[in-house]
């Protein structure tokens, strides 16, 4: 019999941290709900003190989902908990996740607290939580650099006071794979009440050892492993989800381990993720990119002729890559777009699916078959675009390879009023940049442009994902179109929306 180990994920909160990859509360209700279907066990919905916008992203988030624990991450402060708490009380299965160091170097120069004084912390705080929930998860950040003997000494009075599950952090990526596993079974024949407790582990990738660290503490002993999709997280990342899975699965006579994971939700998890942060997935990245099941050496592909067990030790459907779709054209009808958004996991109302039906239909004007990665996009434009400050009306360029200098021309409806403008530029994209500069009077630094077809095809709907940046703040705009000169002004654009929508929002928090 294998035993279970429980799957927490964190890509709403330690990935959202990544640089660039904010998520609008709409946006991460959407992703969590993928994550219920993933069929994770915990979902860290993210950090409710932090700010307000956190804190309504996780009550909506925990108000979205039933079958899944939905955690907030609180300082070991009672303030923080009560926060925390007050935005997930409402969720089926709630889970307050205190924090607290417990390395030399964190408690004396960031904390500048003594051993005791962390220790009494602690014991409040998972005290506290344990007042208001039975589920509490205490976190040693910074665990791998901490002193064995005084780590143990807190992980017993954490479960003393009411923790079910303590988690041992490599906040810094800093362990090696056998040293972190020697850590765990010390921990767990060290520390008296470890039998009352699910032990776990929260690897960060700096050394690129995040799903190795993550696998070596599971085989140990360690039930619990926290994971973000692709791997996003601080700095270089969190061990990701879909490796250290996929590695249980594909090894089962090793760990003799299960998880609840629908592998086969995996890859439309990471695609979404990916559309919805606007970083496409690199191609050579380990199960989900585009490479990973590609087979090119005539060897090779002579072997997987032969058998695809040769050179394939997964295949591309258990991760959900191949599967067969329905695809809607010119002549479906709105009850066919209500089954499909269904299917992909949308709750959308009846306007909602309406705005949408009226997008397919003018797309499929122009495209014979409309894909579920077409469908997705039209919903992530129409319905989860956050309110637009500028709005593109109409766009023509003026572009080829005869002497002349590219043109466009645009209308814009800025905070509700009509302002057009004819720009020049280098190329058709750079003249549409440059005239939706004029008019906006933003002219933000462009960090990066990258075009995708959605899907195959002379008629695929482009995709264009823009990161823009002024002075320290970045944001990032997702556009797509048939011609993908419109789809990148409406990423362009998408991105100083997203922009003024923080500004905003920064404004209103300073009042
Ligand atoms: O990396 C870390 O230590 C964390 C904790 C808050 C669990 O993210
Ligand atoms: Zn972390």
């Amino acid at each position: 019999m294998s035993e279970r180990v429980y799957i927490f994920d964190t890509t709403l909160r330690d990935g959202e941290q990544s640089p660039g990859a904010t998520m609008t509360p709409q946006e991460k209700v959407r992703m969590a709900r993928q994550l219920e279907t993933l069929g994770v066990d915990i979902i860290e919905a993210g950090f409710p003190a932090a700010s307000d916008g956190d804190f309504e992203s996780v009550r909506m988030i925990a108000a979205a989902v039933k079958n899944v624990q939905v955690a907030a991450l609180c300082r070991a402060l009672t303030t923080d908990i009560d926060r925390g708490f007050a935005a997930i009380k409402d969720a089926a299965h709630p889970r307050i996740h205190t924090f607290l160091a417990t390395s030399e170097l964190h408690m004396k120069h960031k904390l500048g607290k003594s051993p005791r004084e962390v220790m009494d912390m602690a014991r409040a705080a998972v005290s506290h939580a344990a007042s208001l929930t039975t589920n509490v998860e205490f976190s040693a950040e910074d665990a791998s650099r901490s002193e064995p003997e005084f780590l143990a000494a807190m992980c017993e009075l954490a479960i003393e006071a009411g923790a079910t599950t303590v988690n041992i952090p490599d906040t810094v990526g800093y362990a090696q794979p056998a040293e972190f596993a020697e850590l765990i079974r010390f921990l767990l024949g060290r520390v008296k009440n470890s039998a009352k407790a699910v032990f776990a582990v929260h690897c960060h990738n700096d050394l690129g050892l995040g799903a190795a660290n993550t696998l070596a503490a599971l085989a140990a002993g360690a039930r619990q492993a926290e994971v973000t999709l692709s791997g996003i997280g601080e700095r270089a990342g969190n061990a990701s989800l879909e490796q250290v899975v996929m590695a249980l699965r594909t090894r089962p006579t090793y760990y003799n381990l299960e998880t609840s994971v629908d592998s086969e939700q995996i890859y439309p998890s990471c695609r979404l993720l990916s559309r919805i942060i606007g970083m496409p997935i690199p191609p050579y990245q380990a199960i989900i990119g585009r490479n990973a099941f590609a087979h090119e050496s005539g060897i090779h592909q002579h072997g997987m002729l032969k058998d695809r067990r040769t050179y394939e030790i997964m295949t591309p459907q258990s991760i959900g890559r191949a599967g067969t779709e329905m695809v809607l054209g010119k002549h479906s009808g709105r009850h066919a777009l209500k089954s499909k958004v269904e299917q992909l996991n949308y709750r959308l109302t009846d306007e909602q699916i309406d705005l949408v039906f009226a997008a397919v239909k003018e797309l499929a004007d122009r495209k014979k078959q409309i894909y579920d990665d077409d469908v997705e996009s039209l919903i992530l434009e129409n319905v989860f675009r956050i309110p637009d400050k500028y709005r593109l009306k109409y766009l023509t360029v003026l572009a080829g390879n005869i002497e002349m200098s590219p043109s466009a021309n645009v209308l814009m409806e800025i905070d509700g009023k009509e302002a057009k403008v004819s720009s020049f530029g280098v190329g058709p994209v750079d003249a549409a940049f440059e005239a939706i500069s004029k008019l906006t009077g933003k002219k933000p630094e462009l960090e990066s442009y990258l075009v995708n077809a959605i899907t195959g095809g002379a008629d695929a709907q482009g995709e264009v994902t823009v990161r823009i940046r002024e002075g320290e703040k970045t944001s990032v705009g997702r556009g797509s179109h048939d011609d993908i000169i419109v789809a990148s002004a409406l990423a362009y654009i998408n991105a100083l929306n997203r922009m003024a929508k923080k500004e905003e929002e920064r404004e209103c928090a300073a009042l």
